[in-house]
């Protein structure tokens, strides 16, 4: 029997095969069960060993060609299928950028990274505390129990219920909290405490709206624990910030006795500084001619009683302790007068004032370059 023309014939129809569904059909119909291949294999039982000497080699050439064939043809339409694939998920990464970036890094952002800049080069960590806080936290352990009066100039928000300690709960009204934290955090890895020096930037709440002052707004903590510390430690630490934040050497600070319940002694800060082309200018002594002071910080030595609440024996403990707004701070140097507008989410506004993405906050490279 002529096996040449079966076996021409099922590879040129294999090789037309245009999709794997039809192939496979050709499969079975060659090679299945009930296949001719198949059949003809079968043929080889009934022959003389003569006959199947000279048939044997031949019917199973056909049926290694067939197989090869339908291998190859296999591959050939599955290469194809995920080149259409490939060709149709493409992403055209050359379409054009858009002309101008979009989106900026908001002021608060970029005065929150500078100020951690800032401090990290005096080896300050960045400490953080919750916005919902509990009335110990916000003002108990600040010396501040519940019949002081100083809970009641805050505006606090409170929220209905206690929490499962029984305290009440508020939105903080300062950064403050962050020191009991931070002082509580601290003996607990290290019982009998250790030095600390951390800052805490992050958003504070009062009942409280008007040009300037908004709901919700930006405040920066500052806290130093440590053996021997004293109000020389505390002017220099804040002379040394003010100076680098504002990237000028004549920043001249006044200090003032002043009055925090968890400070004693407490100081309020004032910067000089000058009116230059309608806006304020940070720089030189507010005495000078032309010159006034603006108070920019509160500020003090930490109180017995919140060395004691944040886990420290006060005798061997003692710190300085600050806070100040980081959206004021971002006013100042950056020039905005309206508090509301850092708020308002207008294009227009954080186009023009926003910093790029692109420009990290750096001592070398400056820590406030405009976008
Ligand atoms: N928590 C004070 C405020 O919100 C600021 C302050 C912080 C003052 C630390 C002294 C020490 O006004």
């Amino acid at each position: 029997m002529d096996y040449a023309a079966t076996g021409q014939e099922a590879l040129s129809r294999i090789a037309g095969a245009s999709d794997l569904d039809t192939l496979e059909a050709l499969r079975v119909e060659f090679l299945g069960k009930q296949g001719s291949i198949s059949g003809l294999l079968k043929t080889l039982g009934k022959m003389s060993p003569d006959e199947r000497k000279v048939e044997g080699p031949r019917i199973h050439g056909l049926r290694e060609s067939v197989t090869e064939a339908l291998t190859a043809r296999k591959d050939a339409l599955e290469t194809a299928a995920l080149d259409a694939r490939l060709e149709s998920e493409t992403i055209d990464l050359s379409l054009p950028a858009p002309e101008q970036p979009r989106g900026s890094v908001h002021p608060v952002s970029q005065v929150m990274d500078e100020l951690a800049e800032v401090f990290a080069d005096m080896g300050f960590a960045v400490a953080t505390g919750p916005e919902i806080e509990d009335d110990w936290h916000n003002f108990t352990a600040l010396n501040m129990p519940e019949s002081h009066p100083a809970r009641a100039m805050h505006d606090t928000f409170y929220f209905p219920d206690r929490n499962e300690g029984g305290r009440e709960m508020l939105l903080r009204t300062h950064t403050s909290p962050v020191q009991i934290r931070s002082m509580l955090d601290v003996v607990k890895h290290n019982p009998g405490g250790a030095p600390l020096r951390v800052i805490a930037p992050g958003r504070v709440y009062r009942s409280d709206s008007d040009a300037t002052h908004t709901p919700m707004f930006h405040q920066i903590e500052g806290l130093v624990i440590d053996k021997g510390i004293h109000l020389g430690h505390l002017k220099w630490t804040l002379e040394t910030f003010l100076k680098a934040f504002f990237e000028r050497d004549d920043i001249v600070l006044r200090l003032r006795p002043s009055y925090f319940p968890f400070t004693e002694p407490s100081v309020e800060v004032d910067v000089g500084y000058a009116y230059e082309g309608g806006r304020r200018v940070v720089g030189g002594s507010g005495d000078a001619p032309g010159h006034a002071w603006m108070e920019v910080l509160g500020s003090g030595m930490v109180n017995r009683r919140v060395i004691e609440a944040g886990g420290l024996d006060p005798d061997e403990w003692q710190g300085f302790a600050f806070g100040t707004g980081v959206d004021r701070l971002a006013m100042l140097k950056y020039g905005m007068d309206d508090l509301r507008a850092f708020f308002d989410g207008d294009v227009r506004w954080l186009s023009h004032y926003g910093f790029s993405a692109l420009d990290v906050p750096t001592l070398s490279g400056g820590v406030g370059t405009p976008a």
